[in-house]
């Protein structure tokens, strides 16, 4: 196995288990979360435990991704509006690792605390809208991905 063909893979496990388990919160837990029947709770437990996995993922994508960039001299990409899907793909991660490395442990979870004690209904709506959006677009930069780089 060569070295890009590794990177290729650990980049494609990192992206499982990260964008899998956005897709689980988002179209699972969060339903259930919301419902008025479940104690509360539960989706600070679920991001509590998710968050330290969807770092590692993060790093893992971010590395192996910026490698194979390198070793395939893709750089150029970025300048060519057809490779949108590269855009995206770094965007996605750039966004991921403003939130988990520095605006959740800052202030998005005291904001979320504080939120939920004010309007609890309000801000699980809130939570599960942005959940889908960050899902969607996900979802749609996969299959441009995988499409891009092998069609
Ligand atoms: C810093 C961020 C990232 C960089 C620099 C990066 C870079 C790359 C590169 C260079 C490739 C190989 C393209 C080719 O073979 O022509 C690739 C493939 C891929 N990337 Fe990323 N990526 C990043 C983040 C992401 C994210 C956030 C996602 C998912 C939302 C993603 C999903 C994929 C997929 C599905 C493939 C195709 C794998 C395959 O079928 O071979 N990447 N990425």
């Amino acid at each position: 196995m060569d070295d890009l063909v590794f990177a290729r893979a650990i980049h494609v496990v990192a992206i499982v288990a990260w964008i899998g388990g956005l897709a689980l919160e988002t179209m699972v837990i969060l339903p259930i979360a919301a419902s008025p029947e479940t104690p509360p709770g539960l989706f600070e437990r679920t991001e509590r435990l998710f968050a330290p996995i969807a770092r590692i993922a993060v790093l893992l994508a971010g590395a192996s991704g910026f490698y194979m960039v390198h070793a395939l001299d893709a750089w150029g990409r970025y300048s060519d509006a057809g490779f949108w899907w590269m855009h995206a793909m770094t965007a996605i991660w750039v966004l991921f690792t403003l939130v988990l490395f520095v605006l959740e442990p800052w202030f998005l979870h005291a904001w979320f605390q504080r939120r939920m004690s004010e309007a609890p209904v309000a801000t699980m709506t809130l939570i599960q809208r942005l959940h889908w959006v960050l899902l969607s677009v996900s979802t749609i930069t996969v299959f441009g991905a995988v499409v891009g780089s092998h069609g």
